[in-house]
């Protein structure tokens, strides 16, 4: 594996071209998070319910623990070494956060970034060497951070520990992160990253179904529609034993379900617009959603922002894109479709639109926490 190479200043682009889910590069000058105190980011994961674990160990040892939150002051190792916090989705709960998810919505789907998880490590700390089914872009928020990466490893996991970790791990390079950096990383590079001091480290994390998710979603969606394509058919049972699965209705049941899948073009992509904006959905609760509300504050001139977790996908020919939020298609026209999916702004031309307004604030998507 060669090193690996800088993309600075940040050129989205040259990023999209060269590096997008083919090779890591450490981008720096581009994002510069501030990091949010131990204390603060243990708050926000207890009071907004976020999903935390405490990683205790060292590779070479392979002493490995896990702790699941909620966690405390008192649930820190007393050493100050060795351990890292991991708390997911806390651009779900923090602004401040969520602002960083702006940058790649600018040329990165929003319906793809998943969420950004925060690590703080002491000295040492780490999660041990693994692989991810899904781009990364590590954002190293304060302190510094050993990263070692392999293209080519032992797959085999340790099955002594709860987390996915490499058995034996044979590091192919290693790159030091300083803060305002970040390590990009497409599926599938093997990673370890070491804290060299006390850091902070920001996972943006993108996601995208697999083939049997997405079949899935589609079949549950066409069952409740139709069964377009008729059923399985038995065209002579056999009295021996007329409870036999036989090959030649395997055979069959393979047709059907593949005429099933037979849709057109513009039909799949509004089911994967669906799809896309409704799966792994944060569940947001306690938003102040009253219409009214929302609506005096457009025409009063206050741009109204989707919530954090909101997914949006458009759909449809270019020029004439239709808006697709947390799984409900909004029927509005298509420039206020794409003002939405690239600002993730309301302003007051939606007053224009009351029914697809009221429609937007039913699906969740909008509202003060
Ligand atoms: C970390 O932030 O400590 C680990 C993130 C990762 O390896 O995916
Ligand atoms: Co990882």
């Amino acid at each position: 594996m060669k090193p690996v190479e800088r993309l600075d200043p940040f050129d989205a682009d040259r990023f999209l071209d060269e590096f997008w889910q083919r090779r890591p590069c450490v981008i720096g000058g581009w994002l510069t998070p501030e990091p949010l105190s131990l204390a603060e980011l243990l708050e926000t994961a207890e009071l907004q319910g976020l999903p935390t674990r405490l990683v205790r160990g060292d590779q070479e040892r392979a002493d490995w623990s896990l702790l699941h939150g909620p966690l405390d002051d008192s649930d820190l190792p007393g050493d100050g070494k060795d351990w890292t916090v991991l708390v997911q989705e806390v651009d779900k709960a923090s602004r401040k956060v969520e602002t960083v998810l702006d940058a790649y919505r600018q040329f990165l789907p929003d319906w793809m970034l998943d969420d950004i998880m925060i690590s703080h490590a002491m000295p040492g700390g780490s999660v041990g060497a693994h692989v991810d089914a899904y781009d990364v872009f590590l954002l190293q928020a304060a302190g510094t951070r050993r990263w070692q990466l392999a293209r080519d490893f032992d797959s085999a996991l340790d099955r002594r520990f709860e987390m996915a970790l490499l058995e034996n791990w044979q590091p192919q390079t290693e790159l030091l992160v300083a803060p305002g950096e970040m390590l990009y990383l497409p599926p599938g590079i093997a990673h370890h990253g070491v804290a060299t001091d006390e850091c902070q480290t920001w996972s943006v994390g993108l996601r995208t179904p697999s083939g049997p998710e997405l079949m899935f979603f589609l079949a549950e969606s066409l069952a409740i529609r139709e069964t377009a394509g008729g059923r399985l058919q038995v065209a002579r049972p056999d009295p021996q034993a007329p409870a036999r699965v036989t090959p030649a209705l395997a055979r069959q049941a393979r047709d059907l379900m593949k005429a099933a899948l037979e849709l057109k073009d513009a039909d799949l992509e509004i089911l994967l617009a669906q799809f896309l904006t409704s799966w792994r959905l944060w569940p947001r609760e306690g938003l102040d959603d009253d219409p009214a509300a929302v609506a005096s504050r457009l025409a009063e001139g206050i741009p109204v922002r989707l919530d954090s977790a909101a997914r949006l996908a458009l759909s449809g020919a270019r020029g004439k894109e239709s808006l697709m939020v947390n799984g409900e298609s909004i029927d509005c026209p298509a420039p206020l479709a794409r003002e939405l999916a690239n600002t993730r702004l309301l302003f007051s031309s939606w007053l224009d639109y009351p029914d697809a307004l009221e429609n937007l604030i039913e699906t969740g998507a909008i509202g003060d926490r």
